[in-house]
């Protein structure tokens, strides 16, 4: 069986590859998803090399960490040249019990991208692996979300999420619906899962991409939570809301490359728990790991310097294919 929580020992991991990011081709996806909040796209093409290696050697280090843990390590696809980026496993493989989802994403650019993790499933014999087709029709994407976060880019017209729209906790998925996972896309979610977990939405908490800068799942009755968007308890779904919550406390910024800003600074959310006393920190989030040590969890301090320009932390680049499972 695969990984059903966020925080059992972690066994097996995807770890994305910069290699061969690029911004891609402008449309009305690229606007409405990526760059609602009134920023442009920078001009379509590959990133700076810059941005490529750097990311690319701290990953090298995240995953000498990661041997040394002795989690088993899983690649995307070397071959596969990516039309957005393969640095994101966690946006489009969705991994639970025994299935695994390709989720229909939000950007057209994205669509194929699942092509790069595909096969790094064959080994499970028992897992039911789907892939979801849409259309991705000028009509699911509603512009009047630019520079409005109270209208949110995706239309019903058809199911549409990304995969880092969901978190999970063993019977329990929580969806974030928001401009990257629309509310027909949590319906689809439930049909694929079937009876082995229900799924709770998260409803006007955070309009733009995905839901692991806002919570993360410590283990089962603690969470973290973005104080900038969960501002009360009462936001979260009914299940979550008497667990304990650590606030986590203001980020420190660590920037992005010039003209190249995929999200805000509180990626400090954005960990990767290795299990319930151990998680992965951006290495500048000292006042996070203060926090997190007082409920006897221990800080891996690694570089990520390229984690805004991206658009991704260590939960973001990476999937839990495989936990000990509870
Ligand atoms: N969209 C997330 C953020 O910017 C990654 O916080």
């Amino acid at each position: 069986m695969l990984s059903r929580n966020e925080y059992s020992q972690l066994k097996t991991v995807i770890v994305g590859d910069a290699t061969g990011a690029k911004i891609p081709k402008h449309d009305i996806s690229l606007r409405c998803v990526n760059y609602a909040d009134n920023g442009t796209p920078p001009e379509q093409g590959l990133y700076p090399q810059q941005i490529i290696d750097e990311a690319n050697e701290d990953i090298d280090k995240f995953i000498q960490f990661l041997i040394k843990e002795n989690v088993n390590v899983l690649r995307p696809d070397v071959e596969h040249d990516p039309v957005y980026y393969k640095f994101c496993p966690r946006d489009t493989v969705f991994v639970h019990d025994n299935n695994v989802l390709y989720t229909p994403m939000s950007l057209r650019a994205r669509a194929d991208e699942h092509t790069a993790y595909r096969k790094l499933f064959d080994r499970y014999e028992s897992v039911q692996q789907e892939t979801v087709n849409i259309t991705r029709e000028d009509s699911l994407y509603n512009t009047a979300c630019v520079g409005n976060p109270n209208v949110l880019a995706l239309n019903e017209t058809e199911p549409c999420f990304d995969a880092a729209n969901i978190l999970k906790d063993n019977d329990d998925l929580y969806y974030l619906v928001s401009n990257s996972g629309n509310l027909r896309g949590a319906e689809m979610l439930q049909h694929f899962v079937g009876d082995t977990a229900k799924v709770h939405t998260i409803e006007d908490v955070y309009s733009y991409m995905h839901l692991d800068s806002t919570i993360a799942f410590l283990r089962e009755g603690l969470l973290l939570a973005n104080p900038s968007r969960i501002k009360d308890r009462t936001q979260l779904p009914e299940k979550l809301q008497n667990w304990d919550i650590v606030w986590a406390p203001e980020p420190v910024d660590i920037g992005h490359y010039p003209g190249f800003n995929n999200s805000s600074p509180w990626l400090s959310v954005n960990l990767l728990s290795i299990n319930e006393r151990l998680v992965v920190v951006e290495e500048h989030q000292h006042n996070l790991r203060i926090e997190l040590e007082k409920h006897n969890i221990d800080c891996a301090m690694l570089p990520m310097r390229q984690a805004r320009t991206l658009g991704g932390c260590f939960h973001c680049i990476t999937v839990d294919v495989e936990r000990e499972n509870v």
